[in-house]
């Protein structure tokens, strides 16, 4: 028989067991399932499915051993269901009749050699000793905390006092957190409403927040930027999917991405049903990329009838490392404004540069100074909490700043993003910290600059020696390796920029 797949690959969500369950006791038996699912229509079944599973299996797994209980295994754990249940599931559905843009859509970095890596983990738990080795390191993406990289203190000093502020009026906290994370929580929950971190907020992000950001953005790039511009976000990646979902329309529209590219892009043109225009990055010029190539295939999809609607530009690169030199950004923006395209600017890896004679410029700033408007050009720059030396991937956080847009084109992209409610309040915090960290004259500075300093070094040493070894590594191989794309994290998911 063919093993059952997963109860969250097939859209439940985790279960949550009661913490007053007794461990290893046998409870009441389960009450009988109900046969109330396969006698009604279609849309109602499925509910009925859902709460039927979701209420029985806490019964179910409480009978099992602590170790199934706290492992992530509890779902493995689960008998599986029932035949009635699966047949009822069958005739509702079915991957034929499922939307087929999900069913084109393409996620190599968490698709079949992760699954695959799933499946050997379960197998050294279940059978330890049976593989030849005991333990599997995830470097599929980029994720260095669970490779053990340590968070930065500040960040998370500040992270607890936000979420625990009784701890604010003990005297103790004096001799645990430094002065600026006490005095910089009390700032972030002054700002916001209700000092409340488990409220949801304003969809756009806390307000005092994106003034924080905004202000981070402005000493950066030396020009002023607006809170009104900025969206909060979990993570870079809801942010594209917004802007995918904004400009596509059907598969006429297409949007041009670098090729090798981060599959993020790939993945949510496909779900929002468009075409994917790609450009290529030119090894043997350090991966640059050249405005002639993006050019001719721009004029390629519009002989074939696409509407081509974006330029995608991941600077620095992932998976390629490149740090684009400011004169061809500067190309690249006059392109995107004679050719009436958006420019989507990737900026996730902006602290990742090991290249002692590269800088990272914000797109941004080369748009402000070209003495570009608002009127000339639409541009919307994303960033993370995940990458950079914050390695916070977790906590899901970024934001995108747009700018160049009509006011009712930003009231729907408002529109879309208040669908959500807000990002999380945590990863808004955090993006406001990452963007204003402590200064010289504060009592973390000294702690923090090491801490940084030395995730930095340590990243740079390790991008260098898997550079160097896959430099070294017959071309036919790298190619093969890189058809599943994950392999291409083996550079920037440990490392970053290097080019
Ligand atoms: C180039 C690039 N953009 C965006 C992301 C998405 O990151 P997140 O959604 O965690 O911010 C990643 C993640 O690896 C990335 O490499």
């Amino acid at each position: 028989r063919r093993p059952r797949a997963h109860p969250q690959s097939r859209g439940f969500p985790p279960l949550s067991i009661p913490p007053s369950l007794p461990v290893g006791e046998h409870l009441s038996p389960p009450p009988p399932r109900p046969l109330l699912p396969v006698l009604f229509p279609s849309s109602a079944r499925s509910l009925l499915l859902y709460k039927h599973i979701a209420f029985l299996s806490p019964f179910r797994v409480a009978t099992k051993p602590r170790k199934e209980r706290d492992g992530q295994d509890i779902l493995a754990a689960l008998p599986p269901p029932s035949p009635l249940v699966d047949l009822a599931m069958a005739a509702t559905v079915a991957v034929d009749n499922l939307n087929p843009k999900v069913l084109k859509c393409e996620y190599a970095v968490r698709g079949e050699i992760v699954i695959h890596a799933q499946r050997l983990q379960q197998q050294l738990q279940t059978q330890p000793g049976s593989l030849p080795f005991d333990e599997i390191l995830y470097c599929n993406i980029g994720n260095p905390q669970s490779l053990g990289q340590q968070p930065v203190t500040f960040f998370r000093e500040v992270l607890a006092l936000c979420d625990h502020p009784d701890l604010l009026k003990k005297e103790e906290i004096k001799t645990l957190f430094s002065a600026d994370s006490i005095s910089r929580a009390k700032q972030i929950l002054a700002l916001i409403p209700g000092r409340a971190t488990g409220a949801y907020s304003h969809s756009q992000g806390i307000k005092g927040l994106r003034d924080a950001i905004a202000s981070g953005i402005a000493s950066r790039d030396g020009f002023p930027a607006n809170a009104d511009d900025i969206f909060l976000t979990d993570g870079a990646s809801p942010g594209v999917h917004l802007m995918m979902q904004l400009l596509i329309r059907n598969e006429k529209d297409g949007i041009l991405v670098p090729i090798p590219q981060y599959p993020l892009y790939s993945a949510s043109i496909a779900l929002h049903g468009g075409s994917l225009v790609p450009y290529y990055l030119n090894e043997s010029t350090g991966w640059g990329l050249e405005i002639s190539d993006v050019k001719k295939q721009l004029e390629d999809a519009r002989s074939r009838g696409i509407d081509v609607r974006a330029l995608v530009v991941i600077n620095p690169g992932n998976p390629t490392g490149q740090v684009l030199a400011e004169e061809n950004q500067y190309d690249i923006v006059k392109f995107c404004k004679n050719e009436g395209l958006v420019l989507l600017a990737d900026e996730v890896y902006q602290e990742n540069i090991y290249a002692d004679n590269k800088k990272f410029h914000s797109f941004k700033k080369i748009v402000r100074s070209l003495g570009y408007g608002e009127e000339d050009l639409p541009l919307v720059s994303y960033q993370s909490v995940s990458k950079g030396y914050y390695g916070e991937c977790g906590k899901r956080g970024g934001y995108m700043e747009i700018t160049g847009f009509s006011a009712p084109v930003r009231e729907q992209i408002y529109k879309i993003a208040s669908v959500n409610l807000c990002s999380n309040i945590t990863g808004q915090i955090l993006a406001s910290l990452v963007m204003n960290p402590p200064k010289a004259s504060d009592e973390s500075y000294a702690s923090y600059k090491a801490e940084k300093d030395g995730i930095l070094a340590s990243l740079a040493r390790r991008a260098k020696v898997r550079h160097g070894s896959i430099s070294h590594t017959p071309k036919c191989i790298v190619e093969n390796m890189l058809k599943f794309v994950t392999a291409a994290f083996l550079i920037t998911g440990i490392g970053g920029c290097i080019q």
